[in-house]
């Protein structure tokens, strides 16, 4: 997800006010370039004078997430192994136009065929395929990838400013996810993501430990003081747990749990002082670590993955810290209040979108009837949460959430849910039954498109390729995203429920059919559109995440079984110690 992250493109949209350091670069020291970035030899300015250690799990506190799976019939096994090897193919497709257009390099372009290094030029599209490689059963080019990492040199950096947050999911995340996997049999996957940690650490080195998440690494090296920003995105601070808190485990140095650990005891103590008591707004202040100043309030982009850490933090603990728990439980209450929300279809749906509200505290709006793509994540993070905890009540809230986005990408004209849309809501967001009504709906579209009766509402509706019920397309491009897929996968995983491969597939023809390159795929400017024009990107996410679930869908169930792993917000599994 994000400076365009799979859940955070909305990011570049807003500006924010950043602290200006004022600070002179010393000049450098005796060290040469590639001894300077060693990080162990930069100094800390404000050590942490007593660790938080890492709880130990508790036995038998998490129930089995995943389905007992029937034997299958030959029949469903042999469609399945075809599908599963055409997930396969465009995955090999696309991984060997990287290969051949821009090894190393972060992305390739996949009309043009350009190499491109908007991350930092780390070799992107590499370290977050690698565990893709393994599960698809890609050894020898897993090899060649697990090699070429140690060409990559994070000493040097296309850009002044690392995303902090971004550098985490993808590259920590992917290297130890890669290591997990395979079962520790290549030290080097570790060794890269203890090189990364390490570094990553240093943007902790403020006066309060809270992380700069838009930081300024070659000052840092040179050890200019810093201090955490006032104005930081929800998402960027709060989704840095599971992998920090993996590196720790794996290494046996606690420095990093107790990194983020402090972050979240903030997250606990702000829950309910903000304007919407249960949530934190999209921005908070890790300055003066007062998280009560903003008032707009969501799930979608920016936010997202703050939220979806809590319950996967509980789970990669082991039931090790309550506090995950609680902090997800009250936040799921107000989400539920709040952020959810029936849209109206022509024939009663029962499901669910995430969409946002405003509050200043006393006066908290109506839900902004929002449906963003990044926010399909939130059907899969509640059904796996339901498990964890025990609800069959918030498990069918999960699967609702997940039908709202397989409904928007079932009923539009494309086939694919674009970026953002808006929904006709239902009156009482909530309420068990919604009739169609036609009348609202009229008024709703004249007051949109200035149409004068039925017939012309009709004919609008028609044009646009929408159904009855979606209102307006705020965003139409589909970059390759993979939150719907994503809670498809966690509830075909945790149901069984074989018609959810069957959606899955047509979702897949669909995204293929229009993506497909002489490369590899390429984002959509408008997915629906009659014949959608195609952008020439392809962000990493497609390999790690989207190609990753289709995949799995497919596969056998115990593979990267969720009662084994943990997902990050980059679809990196992080293997639960028990
Ligand atoms: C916040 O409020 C909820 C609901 O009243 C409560 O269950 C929860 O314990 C509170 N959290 C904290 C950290 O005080
Ligand atoms: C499986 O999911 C479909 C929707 O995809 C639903 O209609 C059906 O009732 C589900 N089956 C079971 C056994 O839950
Ligand atoms: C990609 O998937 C489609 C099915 O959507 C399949 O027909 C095709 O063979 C697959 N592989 C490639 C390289 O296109």
């Amino acid at each position: 997800m994000k400076a365009s992250h799979s859940r955070l493109a909305l990011a570049i949209t807003l500006s924010f006010a950043i602290v200006s350091l004022s600070y002179h670069p010393k000049s450098p020291g005796p060290y040469t370039l590639k001894e300077r970035f060693k990080w162990s030899n930069v100094p800390t300015r404000y050590p942490v004078t007593s660790m938080i250690p890492l709880p130990s799990a508790i036995p038998h506190s998490i129930p089995k997430i995943q389905a007992t799976f029937p034997t299958e019939t030959s029949t469903h096994r042999q469609e399945r192994l075809a599908k599963l090897e055409a997930v396969k193919s465009n995955f090999t497709h696309a991984w060997s136009g990287y290969k051949s257009k821009a090894w190393l390099k972060d992305e390739v372009a996949p009309l043009s065929g350009q190499a491109l290094n908007p991350f930092g030029g780390w070799a992107a599209t590499l370290v977050d395929a690698l565990d893709t490689l393994w599960i698809m059963d890609m050894k020898e080019d897993f090899e060649e990838a697990v090699a070429a990492i140690d060409k990559i040199d994070f000493t040097t950096c296309a850009l002044d400013e690392i995303n902090v947050f971004e550098t985490t999911i993808r590259y920590l995340g992917g290297f130890m996810a890669a290591y997990d996997l395979s079962g520790g049999q290549y030290p080097a996957l570790l060794k890269k993501a203890a090189e990364m940690g390490s570094m990553l650490y240093k943007a902790f080195d403020t006066p309060n430990r809270m992380p700069i998440t838009r930081w300024k690494f070659k000052d840092a090296v040179e050890n200019v003081p810093q201090e955490a920003p006032d104005g930081i995105l929800l998402a960027e601070i709060g989704s840095l747990t599971l992998e920090f808190t993996r590196l720790s485990q794996l290494t046996g140095d606690t420095k990093y749990y107790d990194a983020v650990q402090r972050i979240m005891s903030i997250f606990e103590d702000q829950q309910n002082k903000t304007k919407l008591p249960g949530m934190w707004p999209i921005q908070v202040n890790a300055k003066t670590e007062d998280f009560t100043g903003s008032q707009m309030f969501t799930i979608g982009g920016m936010a997202d993955s703050a939220y979806e850490y809590l319950p996967k933090q509980y789970l990669l603990l082991n039931g090790g810290a309550t506090q995950y728990k609680q902090m997800y439980e009250s936040t799921l209450t107000t989400m539920k209040n709040h952020i959810f929300f029936r849209p109206m279809t022509i024939d009663g749906k029962d499901i669910l979108f995430a969409g946002q509200v405003n509050s200043n505290g006393q006066v908290i709006s109506a839900t902004d009837p929002q449906a963003q793509h990044l926010g399909c994540f939130a059907g899969g993070m509640v059904a796996l949460a339901a498990k964890a905890f025990n609800s069959e009540a918030d498990l069918e809230v999960g699967k609702k959430l997940m039908e709202g986005c397989l409904w928007a990408y079932e009923s539009m004209r494309g086939g694919i849910m674009p970026e953002i849309i808006h929904t006709l809501p239902c009156p009482d967001k909530l309420q068990v039954k919604c009739d169609w009504d036609q009348a609202k709906w009229v008024s709703a579209m004249t007051e949109k498109y200035g149409t004068t009766d039925v017939t012309s509402a009709e004919e609008q509706l028609q044009n646009l390729g929408l159904p009855h019920g979606i209102m307006t397309v705020d965003d139409s491009r589909y970059i390759l995203r993979p939150e719907a897929i994503e809670s498809v996968f966690i509830l075909y995983r945790i149901t069984g429920n074989a018609t959810l491969q069957d959606r899955a597939w047509d979702m897949f023809n669909t995204i293929i059919s229009k993506t497909k390159t002489s490369i590899a795929h390429a984002a959509l400017n408008d997915c629906n559109a009659i014949n959608p024009t195609k952008a020439d990107r392809m962000e990493s996410f497609w390999l790690a995440e989207t190609l990753k679930y289709f995949y799995l869908i497919f596969s056998e169930p115990d593979l990267v079984s969720l009662d084994d792993y943990v997902l990050n917000t980059e679809a990196h599994p992080l293997k639960r110690t028990s």
